[in-house]
């Protein structure tokens, strides 16, 4: 815990009237799943509904965010551990700026979202399992990363080298095989209670 520092937050515009401007709560809205699986395309195309209908809303991807913020953590158990704390951290900021924070990571480990649970809070956080078998990820291998990992070009990779341990109670399941992108989206969008 950091000494001799005094946050402030009384003279500050406040969460509740940054809601009533905004119209509709704060979330953060917690797509886990394996690489692959769809979080980042069915985010982003949440992020643009949401935002049609005038939700203040934002997506926080694993690969845009390892591209600044936490452009020094890699893969291992610790450093994704760190990439996650930090990025609940940052969400939770946003959160209590009214938005609705839509976060894909694959996050692998129950420990490590519930310590995003823990600091974004229970009544925020609304955990999304983007339940995609691994031989479909593996099958469409988008970006080339599954055929790195059976070379061993590529250590720690999820669900093969590294383990995902599925959340056990989800605020919502998508099973993306019998899913379009759309009504993936619909789905989310539709049991946010906002
Ligand atoms: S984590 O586990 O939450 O810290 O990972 P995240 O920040 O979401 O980053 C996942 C994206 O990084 C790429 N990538 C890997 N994923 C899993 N395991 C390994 N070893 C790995 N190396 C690189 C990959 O593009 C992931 O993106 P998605 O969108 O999940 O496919």
């Amino acid at each position: 815990m950091a000494e001799n520092i005094y946050p402030i937050e009384d003279q500050l515009v406040q969460r509740s009237e940054r809601e009533a401007a905004n119209g509709h709560r704060g979330a953060v809205v917690w797509l886990t799943g394996l690489s692959g699986s769809g979080k980042s395309t069915i985010a982003a195309a949440a992020e643009r509904k949401l935002f049609e209908r005038g939700v203040f809303a934002r997506v926080l991807d694993g690969d845009n965010v390892r591209d600044g913020l936490n452009g020094n953590l890699g893969f291992s158990l610790e450093d994704r551990c760190e990439n996650t704390r930090r990025v609940a951290e940052v969400a939770k900021l946003f959160a209590q700026t009214g938005a609705v924070v839509l976060c894909s990571f694959v996050s692998p480990t129950r420990a490590m979202r519930q310590t995003v649970a823990d600091i974004v809070g229970p009544d925020d956080f609304l955990e999304v399992f983007v339940n995609t078998p691994l031989e479909i990820c593996e099958q469409r291998d988008v970006k080339g990363l599954y055929a790195k990992a059976r070379a061993g070009e590529i250590k720690n990779f999820t669900g093969i080298d590294s383990p995902y341990e599925a959340p056990e109670n989800p605020f919502l399941e998508l099973r993306t095989a019998n899913l379009t992108v759309e009504e993936a989206a619909n789905q989310l969008i539709e049991a946010l209670p906002l």
